[in-house]
């Protein structure tokens, strides 16, 4: 009995190992993107996707994004300051080449909801 537990954990543990090898493969295949829109993209759906839904184009705890006739400094600036109570500031979490990569996204974004 003890012999079959010592060999069950030890096939549990190789199973941890292999799909821990599996993802970081994966993750390092990732092409890095040059493309700003994409890029931007990338950052909005890890960061901002949790408020502003759809990737921006639909309305959720923040406003939607897309098609939005606001000027560019203005988005760079909420972004940068964000607003008290409502979103977080992120200034320091972001050169400003992603700030840009970000603004291009949003602008990207079709209106068609
Ligand atoms: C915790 C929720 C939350 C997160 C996370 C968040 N936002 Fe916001 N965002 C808001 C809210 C709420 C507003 C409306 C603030 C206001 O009244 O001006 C807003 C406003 C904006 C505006 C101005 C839109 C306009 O027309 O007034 C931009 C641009 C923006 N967010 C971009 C982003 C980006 C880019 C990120 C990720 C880096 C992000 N937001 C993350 C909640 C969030």
């Amino acid at each position: 009995m003890r012999h079959i537990l010592a060999v069950a954990v030890a096939v549990t543990l190789m199973a941890t190992v292999v799909s821990a090898q599996e993802r970081s493969r994966t993750q390092s295949a990732a092409v890095p993107s040059t493309d700003d829109a994409l890029d931007g993209e990338k950052l909005f759906g890890t960061l901002c996707g949790f408020c502003h839904q759809g990737g921006g184009r639909v309305a959720g705890r923040g406003p939607k994004l897309a098609g939005t006739d606001r000027p560019d400094e203005y988005l760079l600036n909420r972004i940068r300051v964000g607003k008290e109570g409502a979103m977080p500031a992120y200034g320091r979490a972001f050169s400003e080449t992603q700030l840009r990569a970000l603004i291009a996204y949003i602008r990207s974004l079709k209106d068609d909801q």
